[in-house]
């Protein structure tokens, strides 16, 4: 059945179900440091429950965990299927889904116990973060090598996306990564002072730019049309905005630094550059959009389509309100408040939660060899529950944010402050509470998808696709 004349879907299939696995774990930690939040006593006093350690697993494992198992499952597949070829090798494929799984294990132990670089998501001390590098090295030769020996001369759109995504974190995580071990469990950052921030913000927003949306729209190019049965809006679109996004995105870090030591002109560039993403996400967003145009009546019975388009809505939020926080006099409101957050969340939930889920709902029943999902109603709870659950978490936020931001600031005739800061955190408790509600629908929605997920594969076999002998569309 797996023989070279058939696709790898086995690889797929243990990525896209580890998704669903570690999406679950990642939440529930989330959910968990959002009730420590409201109720700190849920801190029960333990060192490794405490939140100052879960609050790195929690964005460990919807990044790496979640986030970037939807990446592997959904560029596997594609790329196959785009350059009607079997993987570049099978078993290098095999070792980056066990040496990921590994990585994800050693985070899971290894942060609760408190070991960190103190980076914030590149938190995973020295001998994880060379696992990592290894992996990822294998992971770029699977791909670029699949890209390589392909059957169709075109190199479709969504490739170029994953490749970006691929090649620039190799590049972030050896740069940022670089340091000094002290012994087996700890080790310095080779940067310091302002170099070492700036060095950690370019890494970390263009995590955000590489992992966060470019492999995302790897998905758009590819689920968006076979969904709605519709092609690109605009092929050409979607070359411009990819080199205008990859081309932006580098520059724009220094605005995580404002107000910092870093040189003023320094995060005026930053604010500069990250005005201008507007277009080329925009650009993105409307022409996944736009794929629906003549098949929008699709939307009111598809509900995979729902989680498609409605996860590119929410990227246009999440990169409309992102340039506005850098804006420096706004970011002077928004820094350090649960505006932040609730922008983070935008963009996690809506964005990237959405669009693999809707990628994942496509991807599952054809690599278990079914029709569709077990239960297609329960994909459209999950698609309600979910998209309540982000509405609650992102418009709580938001009211706390701009309440914390105005109540910091506040001063009184004589210039001492308005409020404690102890007020400000007293305040915003009901707004925590209604955050912790919101995220439980969140995860409520992935246990909903873990269950038909798991009714759908429970007794699937190993399916085999056979790749087309005579090249044909994708
Ligand atoms: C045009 C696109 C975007 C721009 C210009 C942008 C800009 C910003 C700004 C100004 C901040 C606040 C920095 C601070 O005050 O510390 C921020 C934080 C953040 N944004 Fe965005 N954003 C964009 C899109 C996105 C998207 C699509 C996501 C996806 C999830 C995202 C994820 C994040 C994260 C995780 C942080 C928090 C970083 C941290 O402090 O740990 N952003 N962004
Ligand atoms: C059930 C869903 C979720 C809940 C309840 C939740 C909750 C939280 C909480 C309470 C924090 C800490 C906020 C703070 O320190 O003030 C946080 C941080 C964060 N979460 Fe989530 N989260 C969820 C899902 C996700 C997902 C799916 C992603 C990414 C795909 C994500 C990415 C992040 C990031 C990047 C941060 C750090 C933000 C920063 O430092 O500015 N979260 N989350």
């Amino acid at each position: 059945m797996d023989t070279a004349s058939n696709y790898n879907y086995r690889v797929v299939k243990q990525f896209a179900i580890a998704t669903v696995f570690w999406g679950v774990v990642g939440m529930l930690v989330g959910v968990f440091i959002a009730a420590q939040l409201a109720w700190p006593a849920l801190n029960f006093d333990i060192p490794w429950l405490s939140y100052g350690r879960l609050r790195p697993l929690h964005t460990n494992g919807v990044i790496f965990a979640f986030g970037i198992c939807g990446l592997f499952a959904t560029s596997y597949y594609v790329v196959q299927r785009t350059c009607q070829v079997r993987l570049f090798s099978d078993k290098l494929a095999a070792f980056t889904f066990w040496g990921w799984q590994a990585v994800l294990v050693s985070a899971v132990i290894t942060l609760p116990m408190g070991m960190t670089r103190g980076k914030e998501y590149a938190e995973l001390e020295w001998p994880i973060t060379i696992l990592i590098a290894v992996v990822w090295i294998a992971y770029a030769t699977v791909f670029f090598g699949t890209i390589i020996k392909r059957r169709v001369a075109h190199i479709y759109v969504a490739n170029w996306f994953f490749g970006a995504f691929i090649l620039a974190v190799t590049l972030l995580h050896v740069v940022n990564g670089a340091s000094m071990p002290a012994s087996l469990t700890k080790s310095y950052s080779a940067y310091a002072g302002v170099q070492d921030a700036m060095i950690q913000w370019w890494y970390g927003h263009n995590a955000v730019g590489f992992i966060l949306t470019a492999g995302y729209l790897g998905m758009v190019y590819y689920f968006i049309p076979k969904q709605a049965e519709r092609p690109v809006y605009s092929y050409r679109l979607s070359i411009v905005h990819f080199w205008a996004l990859i081309f932006t995105y580098m520059w724009a870090g220094p605005h995580h630094l404002h107000y910092t030591a870093l040189p003023d002109w320094t995060q005026s560039l930053g604010m500069v550059f990250s005005l201008i993403l507007l277009a080329p996400s925009w650009g993105g967003m409307i022409n996944g959009i736009m794929t629906l145009s003549g098949a929008w009546h699709k939307l009111r019975s598809d509900p995979i389509l729902k989680f498609l388009i409605v996860s590119l809505s929410f990227y246009g939020m999440a990169t409309f309100e992102g340039p506005m926080m850098s804006i420096k006099t706004v970011n002077s409101l928004s820094h350090y408040t649960d505006w932040g957050i609730a922008h983070v969340h935008g963009g996690a939930l809506g964005w990237v939660g959405l669009i693999t889920m809707g990628s994942l709902y496509y991807l599952i029943p054809r690599i278990a060899g079914k029709n569709a999902m077990w239960s297609t109603r329960l994909v459209e709870t999950h698609f309600w529950v979910a998209t309540i659950g982000i509405v609650l978490y992102i418009a709580s936020m938001w009211i706390a944010g701009v309440m914390q931001g105005l109540m910091w600031r506040a001063v009184n005739a004589d210039g001492t402050l308005t409020y404690s800061f102890v007020e400000g955190v007293k305040a915003t408790y009901p707004y925590y509470v209604i955050r912790f509600t919101g995220g439980l629908l969140y995860l409520s929605g992935m246990l909903i998808m873990a269950w038909n997920t798991y009714m759908t594969v429970r007794d699937s076999q190993p399916v085999a696709s056979r790749i087309p002998t005579t090249v044909a569309h994708v």
